[in-house]
């Protein structure tokens, strides 16, 4: 009998764990989702039954995530948006509602420069707070202000581990990545009581068309020898001896748009490999 019960409660237990990542009438908007974290973002949470919203600046690589999510049976689809553009995010909003609903909102569009501070360029600087810290911004306001009307959401910001760790060269893309931190616990703070989670995901090294400048040709094709000879030593370092997988920090946001982190809010989720710890 005392066998019985516990079969059934490992049952009941598996169908509320199942439950509580299950995202099945849930609607998505995500940002850059063209490429890299936030392509594997938006097909992770659509594999978790959400309809998603792919919005990109690149509109072809929007539409091909789309169609990619449509041919797995998903539900999927596209806009062309620039996330500096405060206006654009109204669009990326009647996308979500023309489905009935927006829960989950996922900020990943960003662009990186490098330069030391003593180079740094105001103009670089202004187009990385436009779409890093401005775009963030925006999206998390379009988003914030339906889903606090409506019940509440889940808001996620792509942060980066350049926010907490000093990075020679990409200063200006650093301090946009502390910027997106500091607005998600504000923001947090601001609107819990109305049902709306805010956090951030601070990636580590993933391979993506942004990172792949340290091994690119002059032409942009990809240097194997350089890649492996700028990933390898990236490897060795982490406690968990690889870089990451786009796909490892989907699996992160897809915690986080889920009920499972249901209690979480104003929180940094760090997937590095072990790289940074705090
Ligand atoms: N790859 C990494 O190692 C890493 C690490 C930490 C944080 N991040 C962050 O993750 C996010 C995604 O990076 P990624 O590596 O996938 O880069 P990526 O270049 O592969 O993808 C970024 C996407 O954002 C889009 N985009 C750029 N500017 C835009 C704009 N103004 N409006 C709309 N879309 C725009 C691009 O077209 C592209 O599809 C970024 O915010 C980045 O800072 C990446």
């Amino acid at each position: 009998m005392a066998g019985c019960r516990q079969r059934k409660d490992i049952m009941e237990n598996s169908e509320t764990v199942t439950a509580a990542f299950n995202l099945s009438g849930r609607v998505a908007v995500v940002t850059g989702a063209g490429s890299g974290l936030g392509q594997a973002s938006a097909e992770i949470l659509a594999g978790a039954g959400a309809t998603v919203i792919c919005g990109d600046v690149n509109d072809e690589r929007a539409q091909e995530t789309a169609t990619s999510i449509r041919s797995t049976g998903g539900s999927a689809e596209s806009v062309g948006v620039d996330v500096s553009d405060e206006y654009a995010h109204h669009l990326l909003l009647d996308a979500a509602l023309s489905h009935g609903r927006l829960d989950i909102w996922v900020n990943s569009a960003g662009i990186m420069a490098e330069a030391q501070v003593l180079d740094l360029k105001a103009a670089d600087l202004d187009a990385l707070m436009n779409v890093n810290v401005k775009g963030t911004l925006f999206g998390a306001q379009t988003a914030g202000r339906h889903m606090a009307e409506h019940g509440g959401g889940s808001i996620i910001n792509m942060a980066s581990g350049a926010m907490q760790m000093p990075s020679p060269d990409i200063a200006a893309y650093a301090m946009t990545k502390a910027s997106v931190v500091q607005m998600t616990r504000i923001m947090a703070l601001e609107i819990g009581k109305r049902g709306v989670r805010v956090n951030a995901v601070a990636p580590g090294f993933v391979p993506t068309s942004m990172t792949s400048r340290y091994y690119q040709r002059p032409d942009g094709s990809i240097d194997e020898e350089m890649k492996a000879a700028v990933l390898t030593p990236m490897a060795k370092m982490a406690p968990l001896k690889r870089v990451g997988e786009p796909r490892d920090i989907g699996f992160a946001v897809l915690y986080l748009a889920s009920d499972a982190s249901s209690f979480l809010t104003g929180q940094v989720l760090s997937p590095n490999g072990g790289v940074v710890m705090v």
